[in-house]
């Protein structure tokens, strides 16, 4: 199976980071597509926590090409904290390793700056970002005001489009937010040293990639945030700024949409989301707590508590079709022992009208109530289970009443945040062999 999509099904964090690095194990590339630095992906070997944020999740082995491709808001701030970070830990990063791709646009400081200042001019209506630039970022992108990799390595050329830049963002920061105005000078030193660093990482990766697929290498494509913050189908304005799910593939990684092969995606066994933004099934009440003292539910990137919920079955159906996946992975299922009762959201109502299927048609989510179904929950600690059949009953009729619900199989449990803490589900493989 030489292509395989893995993407997140709900608000982010579903645990993307694990689940990339247990599949990396059987692929060549591991490509991310979209998103930038506002991704925080947690990957736990021999008890050692590593966060990836720009870098795909496969750079933990060896062997394996990390590639970023184009469609990436690359901060090259972030990229190098990143790499020494990991270079401190003994993660030898370079070129062999590592490839970025030079249509991939930049992330500067203006942009970060920006960012913070338009949530606070949004006051309540803010989005609750990361703060990492990532929407302006790609607002110049598509406003064709953006500098790629290819711009900044290019002195002259990266002179004169930052210069026009910063002329616009200065006015921009100064006129509408009162704040200070950033130093073209030093902008301009300060990204054209950081050109120098990245020039031997950068390179026409669609084509590499293309060329790998086409050797018959394994290509694992990586998706950042969920697919319910997707620009074109999340909870807009709810969202981040970019295509979340399989979708991004095409355009983000210059790969073609029918060599995709296989597409998997990945959802808690619960619900979470950070930042603010509709969330029919949170549940702000004492249980919603016991799930993020339980799950340890603080963002990996902001430190942000996440807010908790229960799984949303329509959601999942939604999100799943929109992607094309075959299969889903369910993760911290280990995390739901000791509930009593497990609700699961199955259809919503807004006043008179009810919905079966997620309502991506409304504006606004406001009054929209869910309703549930509840099943028996367990005590058993599950995170040194590996047998499909050595779960209790009730977690096993909890698995197999989702998928029903979903109706779209299970591949794979995760029962804890470690490599080996994962249950093996169908034996249908999902990449070479079975995993
Ligand atoms: P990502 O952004 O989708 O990669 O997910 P994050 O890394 O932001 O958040 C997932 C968190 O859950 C991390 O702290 C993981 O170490 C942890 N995790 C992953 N899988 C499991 C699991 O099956 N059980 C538990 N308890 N934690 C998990
Ligand atoms: P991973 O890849 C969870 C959320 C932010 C905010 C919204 C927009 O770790 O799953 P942005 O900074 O992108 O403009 O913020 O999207 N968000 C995430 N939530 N996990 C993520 O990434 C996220 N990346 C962005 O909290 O609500
Ligand atoms: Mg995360």
């Amino acid at each position: 199976m030489p292509s395989l999509s893995v993407f997140g099904a709900q608000w982010g964090d579903e645990g993307k980071g694990k689940i990339i690095d247990l599949l990396a194990r059987e692929a060549d590339v591991v490509v991310r597509y979209q998103g930038g630095a506002n991704a925080g992906h947690t990957v736990v070997v021999a008890g050692v926590k590593y966060v990836m944020h720009l870098i795909p999740s496969g750079i933990l082995h060896r062997d394996k090409l990390n590639v970023i491709g184009n469609g990436v808001a690359l901060d090259p701030l972030a990229l190098f904290a990143e790499i020494d970070e990991l270079g401190s830990r003994g993660v030898v990063i370079d070129g062999s390793n590592l490839r970025l791709s030079s249509g991939a646009h930049v992330i500067f400081e203006h942009h970060r700056r920006i960012d913070l200042a338009a949530e606070r001019w949004r006051g309540v209506g803010r989005i609750g970002t990361t703060g990492r630039g990532i929407g302006p970022c790609y607002a110049d992108k598509a406003a064709r005001t953006g500098l790629r990799i290819a711009d900044l390595l290019e002195p002259e050329r990266c002179r004169a489009r930052l210069t026009a830049a910063l002329a616009e963002k200065n006015a921009h920061l100064r006129d509408v937010h009162g704040e200070a105005p950033l130093d073209l000078d030093q902008q301009l030193s300060r990204y054209m040293a950081l050109a120098e660093r990245l020039a031997p990482f950068v390179g026409d990766t669609g084509a590499e990639v293309r060329a790998a697929y086409r050797a018959g290498k394994m290509v694992l494509f990586e998706g950042a945030q969920g697919a319910m913050l997707d620009l074109d189908h999340g909870t807009y304005p709810y969202v981040t700024s970019s295509s979340t799910g399989t979708n991004g593939i095409p355009s983000g990684a210059a790969f073609p949409a029918r060599w995709i092969e296989r597409v998997v995606g990945i959802a808690k066994a619960y619900c979470t989301r950070v930042g603010e933004g509709p969330f029919p099934t949170e549940d702000s009440g004492p249980e919603g707590d016991r799930i993020r003292e339980q799950g340890r539910e603080y963002g990996a990137t902001t430190g942000r508590p996440r807010r908790c919920g229960w799984f949303d079955a329509p959601q999942m159906r939604y999100t799943l079709e929109l992607s094309g996946a075959d299969g889903w992975v369910m993760t911290n299922l280990d995390v739901l022992s000791g509930f009593p009762r497990i609700k699961v959201g199955v259809g919503y109502r807004l006043g008179a009208k009810r919905f079966a299927e997620w309502p991506a048609s409304l504006a606004s989510f406001e009054g929209l109530e869910v309703e549930y179904e509840e099943l028996p929950g367990w005590n058993d600690d599950l995170t040194a289970v590996r047998e499909y059949g050595d779960l209790p009953a009730a977690a096993r009729a909890y698995v197999e009443w989702v998928e029903a619900r979903v109706g779209v199989p299970i591949v794979m449990l995760s029962v804890g945040p470690q490599r080996d803490q994962i249950i093996p589900r169908r034996d249908a493989p999902l990449v070479h062999s079975s995993v």
